[in-house]
């Protein structure tokens, strides 16, 4: 969508994954002071993005939201206040139906011009917009309504598309919105996260400056997976130019989830200006190799092993772009460093089960 958001993809956290409906404005606050705090901030995270049941199940009189009562207790302006004076960004969520997924508040189906200029009022930066309870008319019918009001409402929000891939949002989205999810919910394993990067990965072509594939919102540091799973998982979603989307409690965030989400270097890979979503450019059995193209002749690689053993996996100049007599120099983005051979024709390396290694490869001749 031309709204001039979203020229890389989305970083910040939402609520969802860790709190679901038990969300609270002082959990919100709490969470904008851990992302300064930690210096996630800096590091690009800036929506702070407040997902389902934030609302009353009713509305007021004349039609409008209202904020929850006993756990929005302050209403959503001076949150939002409270947001933006840490130099950060806040989202919130409705639905193209008359009820949310949760059923606990209800959707804008019908109330599009009130309910985005309800938002523009409260200084809302973001908006997730979810798909159950509708009338049965296709999400390409009732999507737009919402884009027009939200570009009517005097303020530039980024519209995050949430209806799951149905109706593949992919070839329709740029035109309605900054991200579209291409998959049903992620869940904090390993089966369910290599299978939303796998949906995710054939609309690859269709992302760009402006408009993302979503294969939904990080679960890194909610405590089911590895940490070498969840490094695949933050790898794959950076390399795809997904939205990063903290899905963890950041108020007592680990070490080990700052590793991870704190890797500036995987961030940059994802927030690289070109804006091309890597591919799988080979799969031999379990062993994936995905690449895309950076700025400067550069190149995003990663090795991934999906199997139960060990594994040597090669990637090849000729599937990733790289003329066949290059030399390349690779850094390695978890390591820190650069690797000291140089390589030609391919690169290889040695990898653990449910393990990745990422690099960006640079020619030098
Ligand atoms: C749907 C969405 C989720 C979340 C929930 C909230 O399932 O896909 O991301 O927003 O609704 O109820």
């Amino acid at each position: 969508l031309s709204n001039g958001l979203a020229l890389t993809p989305p970083m910040g956290w939402n609520s969802w994954n860790h709190f679901g409906c038990n969300v609270t404005e002082k959990i919100v606050k709490e969470t904008a002071d851990a992302l300064v705090s930690t210096g996630l901030s800096k590091l690009g995270y800036k929506y702070v993005n407040i997902d389902d049941c934030w609302a009353e199940l009713t509305r007021d009189t004349k039609g409008n939201f209202v904020p929850k009562k006993t756990t929005f207790p302050s209403g959503i302006k001076a949150l939002a206040d409270y947001v933006h004076s840490k130099g950060l960004k806040i989202g919130i969520y409705s639905d193209a139906g008359y009820y949310t997924c949760s059923k606990k508040m209800p959707g804008s189906l019908g109330h599009e011009e009130r309910d985005a200029k309800t938002f523009a009022s409260w200084g809302i930066d973001y908006l997730k917009y979810d798909n159950c309870n509708n009338d049965g008319s296709k999400p390409t019918i009732r999507y737009p309504v919402m884009t027009r009001a939200l570009m009517k409402s005097g303020r530039p929000i980024f519209f995050s598309l949430c209806e799951w891939g149905d109706m593949h949002p992919a070839k329709w989205g740029y035109q309605v919105g900054n991200s579209w999810r291409t998959t049903n919910d992620i869940s904090d394993n390993w089966e369910s996260m290599v299978s939303r990067a796998d949906m995710n990965e054939i609309y690859a072509d269709l992302a760009k400056p402006g408009g993302w594939n979503d294969p939904d919102m990080l679960e890194v540091g909610n405590g089911g997976m590895s940490k070498k799973e969840y490094i695949v998982h933050f790898s794959i979603w950076a390399i795809s130019k997904a939205p990063l989307l903290i899905g963890c409690n950041l108020r007592n965030v680990t070490k080990e989830t700052m590793e991870i989400i704190g890797n500036g270097e995987v961030i940059a890979v994802n927030q690289d200006p070109l804006g091309i979503q890597a591919k799988k450019v080979r799969m031999e059995g379990d062993w994936e190799v995905w690449s895309g193209p950076l700025t400067n002749y550069m190149v995003a690689l990663l090795l991934v092993n999906r199997g139960s053993v060990r594994a040597s996996i090669t990637a090849h100049w000729d599937d990733i772009g790289i003329p066949a007599n290059s030399i390349v120099e690779a850094r390695d983005l978890w390591e820190h460093k650069n690797l000291k051979q140089k390589f030609v024709q391919n690169l290889t390396a040695t990898i653990g089960s449910h393990a990745s290694k990422m690099y960006v490869l640079k020619p030098i001749g």
